[in-house]
């Protein structure tokens, strides 16, 4: 072959071939240069690998018989540095078993000496094809890595990282998932999480809100329907559920499906089949699915409008997210990662929250969870114009709750103690945890948030004070 042929030649990959003879380093060389490889050739096992450590070729061909180290610890070592690097091995008839070792442990192929030429470069081929196939998955698996693993869970109590810790534990999991929670708890998010996380995060997660769908449109929404099914349906339409098989579906608001439709969906979880509307045919259907509620559905399931059956197969797993009162030491954590957020979404540098403003943040209520302040957040990026958010940046309408739950609570002044110091402190806890828990109403969350002690430590003073909760409750006052 001429020297403008071999130039012409398209770049097929990097090899690097380790072989004690010199003279077969050099056949080698020639037969590989010709068909398009970049070759590097090592009598010395010990050099190659070290090579081949840093630069990463796309092939190893190694012999297996040689003085300083085999050729089945060459493979072994290539194959713990780098998985998708292709090693093949060569190997005489008399060594042939050891050919079969190397296969199994994890050597792509191998040619037996001598070769001939043909069979190794074909041999060689498939293997370039299968390190290309390897190289694109894995930069495949990145990418969705990075995409996915954008779920953010901001989770710095105990009680929401008990939360992240299970979803980690389910996710790879089938089960059916019920997650309850008030409004804008992160309902959404978890589930989101869970389908990231799981087996079935390359296909789709098909969300689907069950209040805003009209009721007469909803069975045709979630099973599809077959043309002609009823008028006005022109075409043949696949339902959200079909649109969901091999990944996740996402019920929000359960409690809102009619029941005629619960019982459908009771079906499609045993059956695992769908029947769209004036359709005969029975399509199968592989969903996970998961759903949520701010319902008790068990007061539903009372009221007869829910099916208990298809509770049971729901509720399989269950996740109860806390309102953002119960876990406020997530507030300023979460406040931090908001800023961060829309910084990056607003083109800006990130604002920071003077301490006083973070106190207003911390004692309010948020009946609207994380979704409001989130929602907070993003009004105080776009309106304030320095770059730290003060007390009287925070609107109006957090403030005059906020003032209405004083640090400590009222009470007539009492003289300071007197006496030794240990008395003195004591009569001043007793003094003040007694107010606090009346003001709280026995609720031992809402008395931690009100002192800004955490809840371990309010519980070990009310016990060592000897206080009954129960005298504070409203109810049994
Ligand atoms: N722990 C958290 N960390 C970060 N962001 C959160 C967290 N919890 C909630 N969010 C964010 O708050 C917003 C509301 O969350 P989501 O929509 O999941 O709530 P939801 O419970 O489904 O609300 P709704 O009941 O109103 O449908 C979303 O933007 C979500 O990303
Ligand atoms: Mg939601």
């Amino acid at each position: 072959m001429s020297a403008e042929q071999k130039t012409d030649r398209q770049y097929k990959g990097s090899i690097v071939v380790v072989e004690d003879e010199e003279n077969m380093c050099k056949i080698l060389t020639k037969i590989l240069n010709l068909d398009g490889y970049h070759v590097t050739t090592f009598v010395n096992p010990i050099k190659a690998l070290e090579y081949i450590t840093t630069y990463a070729p796309d092939i190893v061909i190694t012999d297996i018989k040689m003085p300083q180290l085999s050729g089945m610890e060459v493979l072994k070592r290539v194959k713990q540095a780098n998985q998708n690097i292709g090693v093949i091995v060569i190997t005489a008839y008399a060594t042939i078993e050891g050919a079969i070792d190397a296969m199994k442990a994890g050597a792509f192929h191998y040619v037996t000496k001598p070769f001939k030429t043909a069979e190794l470069l074909m041999t060689l081929q498939k293997a370039i094809e299968h390190k290309r196939l390897l190289d694109e998955n894995v930069i495949f698996t990145e990418h969705v890595r990075r995409e996915f693993a954008g779920i953010n869970i901001i989770a710095e109590s105990p009680a929401m990282q008990n939360i992240k810790a299970l979803i980690e534990k389910i996710a790879p999991t089938e089960s059916a998932v019920l997650i309850q929670g008030e409004s804008g708890t992160g309902k959404e998010l978890v589930a989101k999480a869970i389908h990231n996380a799981s087996h079935r995060r390359l296909k789709r997660f098909v969300p689907i809100n069950c209040p805003t769908i009209p009721e007469t449109l909803m069975e045709s929404e979630l099973f599809g329907h077959e043309k002609g099914a009823f008028t006005g349906a022109t075409q043949t339409k696949h339902g959200l559920i079909e649109l969901a098989h091999g990944g996740t579906l996402f019920l929000d608001e359960i409690g809102d499906l009619p029941l005629h439709l619960q019982a459908k969906l009771l079906r499609v979880l045993q059956e695992r089949e769908i029947q769209r509307v004036g359709g005969l045919k029975q399509i199968p259907v592989d969903i996970r699915l998961l759903a949520a509620t701010n319902h008790d559905l068990e007061k539903d399931i009372e009221n007869g409008t829910f099916r208990s059956d298809l509770f049971y197969r729901l509720n399989v797993i269950n996740i109860i997210i806390p309102p953002l009162r119960e876990h406020w030491e997530d507030v300023e954590p979460l406040v931090e990662y908001f800023l961060n957020k829309f910084s990056q979404q607003m083109h800006k540098p990130k604002m920071h929250i003077l301490p006083e403003a973070m106190n207003l943040l911390k004692r309010y209520p948020w009946p609207g969870n994380v979704r409001e302040l989130e929602n907070i957040l993003e009004r105080l990026n776009v309106l304030v114009e320095k770059q730290s958010i003060g007390a009287e940046d925070i609107p109006a309408d957090l403030q005059p709750l906020t003032k209405e739950l004083p640090m400590a609570p009222p009470r007539i002044r009492e003289p300071v103690p007197s006496g030794e110091y240990k008395s003195a402190r004591q009569q001043f806890e007793t003094e003040y945890i007694t107010g606090l828990l009346r003001q709280a109403e026995g609720n031992i969350t809402e008395a931690a948030r009100i002192s800004g002690m955490s809840r371990r430590n309010l519980y070990e003073k009310i016990e060592k004070l000897g206080l009954d909760l129960e005298q504070f409750k409203k109810n049994t006052k």
